[in-house]
């Protein structure tokens, strides 16, 4: 018999513990770069999403995330003297603000297993675009800790959330976060949020063939006039440890048709430039976009890379800048924050890394032979946030 799946490569070089320098010509009087909103990167993409890992850590074990061969209990966790404190957090964001960021998520890991995430929130909220409006604020959760927070979140000034839901069924839900956590948690998670007022919430599912499929229509039927957008999400090949195989890709058109054939769904405009998700909205009799019954999305990495406006920065737990999900080192901004930059200087510096962007990972692989990567090894999605 043939096995399914090779073993598991276990990680022999560990890409947290390299990093790209800073440009020297960030800091040169002659090349400094001031913020304007304007800034591009080698592609003509703006930068507007900045999403911010506070922790590398998960009470979950998603297989394809965080498999639990790997993440085990030897597993060296960043020390808390690496995380980039609170105030540091702030700062940077104030810069990337500065530059036109106008959405901050918060990740993981599990966001909400960070101690007193609250007290940044409170901070992050205080931040204002560059024409005056607040930021959209949100933060992606596995929803086990969410009843609990929920309310506490919004006090702190948090808008909204994304909660990760791979089904309705427990038994299969169990699996899949593999440590056994039940599935009516996460849904009274979800209702604490929507009674918080953290709306508009929206549910992402990682689609994996041969696993979830069979939730797509229970999990669609479930969501559907409820004001909650659900989004399925092609398995993707981030990390270096989850064992993708294309062959566990179930492509977005399939999850499309199959809803399509009980559910009629049409397309619906992109709602801003360069999102990650299609979006289809399910249709009334007259075949147009019904409203109130809502909305799903498909978010198409594998089989409709979606790089050619990708304008999302991801800064990691220790304070790395990665300009790309599947990047393999980032750019040591703990390094220039601990080592008391002036602003102008920090700003400079975030420009000129951004300005020589070139990053374009999903279309590289869109255009090669199924099952093989690209170059070197890919940080984790745990650590550098989804
Ligand atoms: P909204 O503003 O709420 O629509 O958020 P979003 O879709 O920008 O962010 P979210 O974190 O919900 O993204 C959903 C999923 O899309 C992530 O969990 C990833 O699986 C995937 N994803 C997000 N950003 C990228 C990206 O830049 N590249 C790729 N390849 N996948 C991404
Ligand atoms: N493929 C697709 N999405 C993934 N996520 C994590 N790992 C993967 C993967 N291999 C995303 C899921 C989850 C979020 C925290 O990260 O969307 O909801
Ligand atoms: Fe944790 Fe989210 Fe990764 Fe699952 S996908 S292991 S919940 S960080
Ligand atoms: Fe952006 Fe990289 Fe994702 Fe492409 S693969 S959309 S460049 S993060």
């Amino acid at each position: 018999m043939t096995e399914r799946h090779p073993p598991r490569v276990v990680p022999l070089v560990d890409q947290r513990s390299s990093s790209l320098t800073t440009p020297a010509a960030a800091f040169s009087p002659e090349t400094r770069l001031a913020a304007n909103g304007l800034i591009t990167d080698k592609r003509q993409r703006a930068l507007r999403d900045l999403r911010i890992s506070v922790t590398d850590r998960c009470n979950f074990r998603c297989n394809y995330c965080m498999p639990k061969e790997i993440f085990d209990k030897d597993y060296a966790y960043l020390p808390h003297s690496a995380l980039l404190s609170f105030e540091e957090i702030t700062r940077m964001a104030r810069v990337f603000v500065a530059h036109g960021v106008q959405k901050i998520r918060l990740t993981g890991g599990e966001p909400l297993l960070r101690k007193n995430i609250e007290a940044l929130i409170e901070q992050l909220s205080a931040l204002r675009t560059l024409d005056g409006q607040p930021l959209d604020l949100t933060l992606t959760t596995n929803g086990s800790l969410l009843a609990r927070k929920a309310r506490a979140l919004k006090a702190a000034g948090l808008q909204r959330v994304t909660v990760s839901l791979d089904g309705l069924d427990d038994a299969v839900f169990r699996s899949m976060n593999d440590v056994d956590f039940p599935v009516s948690d996460v849904l009274a998670g979800i209702e604490a949020a929507r009674e918080a007022g953290l709306g508009p919430i929206k549910i992402n599912m990682v689609v994996k063939r041969g696993t979830n499929e069979h939730e797509i229509l229970p999990m669609a039927r479930r969501f559907k006039d409820t004001g909650i957008v659900l989004r399925f999400i092609e398995y993707m090949d981030v990390g270096a440890t989850n064992g993708w195989r294309m062959n566990e890709v179930m492509p977005s058109a399939e999850v499309v048709q199959l809803i399509h054939a009980e559910l009629p769904l049409v397309q619906l405009d992109p709602s801003s430039p360069g999102e990650t998700a299609e979006r289809w909205g399910y249709a009334n009799a007259a075949g147009q976009h019904d409203k109130t019954a809502g909305e799903v999305g498909v978010i198409s990495s594998v089989t409709q890379a979606f790089c050619g406006d990708c304008n999302r920065a991801r800064l990691s737990t220790e304070g790395k800048l990665f300009l790309c999900l599947f990047a393999s080192q980032g750019y040591d901004l703990r390094a220039l924050v601990r080592n008391n930059p002036s602003d102008v200087d920090l700003t400079s510096a975030v420009a000129h890394i951004w300005q020589g962007r070139t990053d374009s990972y999903s279309e590289l692989r869109s255009a090669m032979a199924p099952d093989t990567g690209l170059g070197q090894r890919r940080v984790e999605m745990s650590y550098i946030g989804g």
